[in-house]
């Protein structure tokens, strides 16, 4: 790559404040990190999460990123950094990032809107509509959607299920427990799902992580 001199530097943050909006936030997103950097790391970020980032069935499930709440990507990140969170492949993909690479990677994902990806078992499908929309209030289970926005899209700290690989979704409601809030010192936003991550039955797990699965 040619060498970008201090002048054209500057005279490229100049077009830049010309441009939209839109480029601006990137930018500022983006802090230290170069347009290139970035985007390799997106690519990185791709060949486990699957193409943009839908998520991928390998040896484990790898979930969707698309669409996903930028502030929830940090977070984790963050939480796989500090080990707050574990996963032994996440926590060493994580721990490299630098922090601005973690502010720009969790912006990126948000625009991605690739179709679920689909698989789950349809005919649970009903009732896990009906879980996510009521909860289950015999078994003290709040609605999924009263934290999760009804169309599941999440908002903030409170994650996109859309979409969502259900197998996965399975996988960590039932190991919430021993994969995150794991410092006891830093309490964090995992503590909000944990009190009934453990009372929902396998069938109704299942249902709900189905419904939600194929949302777009
Ligand atoms: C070698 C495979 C692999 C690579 C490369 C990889 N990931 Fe992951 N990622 C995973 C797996 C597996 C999980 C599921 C972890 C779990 O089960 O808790 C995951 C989980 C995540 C999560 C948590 C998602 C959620 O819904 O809670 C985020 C965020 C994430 N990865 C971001 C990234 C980013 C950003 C990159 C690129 C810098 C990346 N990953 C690269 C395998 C990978
Ligand atoms: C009181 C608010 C609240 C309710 C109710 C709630 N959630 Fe959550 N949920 C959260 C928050 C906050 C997180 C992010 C946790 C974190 O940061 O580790 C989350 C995370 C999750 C995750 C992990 C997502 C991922 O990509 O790894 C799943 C799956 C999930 N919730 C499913 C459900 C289901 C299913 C229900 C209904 C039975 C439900 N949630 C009800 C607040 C809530």
């Amino acid at each position: 790559m040619k060498t970008i001199g201090f002048r054209t530097l500057s005279h490229a943050a100049i077009l830049a404040l010309l441009f939209s909006a839109g480029a601006r936030a990137e930018e500022k997103a983006s802090g230290s990190v170069s347009e290139q950097e970035l985007q390799a790391k997106l690519s990185y970020c791709q060949t486990c999460h699957g193409v943009s980032a839908q998520g991928f069935r390998g040896s484990a499930p790898m979930p969707r990123l698309a669409g996903q709440q930028p502030e929830y990507i940090e977070n984790q990140l963050k939480a796989f950094i500090e080990r707050r969170r574990t996963n032994p492949v996440m926590n060493n993909v994580a721990h490299v990032l630098s922090p601005a690479m973690v502010a720009a990677l969790a912006a990126h994902f948000n625009s991605f809107d690739p179709p679920p990806l689909g698989g789950a078992p349809k005919d649970l499908v009903p009732m896990g509509k009906k879980i996510f929309e009521e909860g289950i209030p015999s078994a003290e289970v709040p609605p999924c959607a009263s934290c999760h926005g009804e169309d599941a899209k999440g908002n903030g700290a409170f994650p996109r299920l859309a979409g969502q690989l259900n197998d996965y979704i399975i996988r960590k409601i039932t190991n919430w427990n021993k994969e995150r809030g794991l410092d006891p010192s830093k309490p964090d936003t995992s503590a909000m799902m944990e009190p009934f991550t453990h009372k929902l039955t396998p069938e109704q797990l299942a249902a709900v992580a189905a419904y939600v699965s194929y949302l777009k």
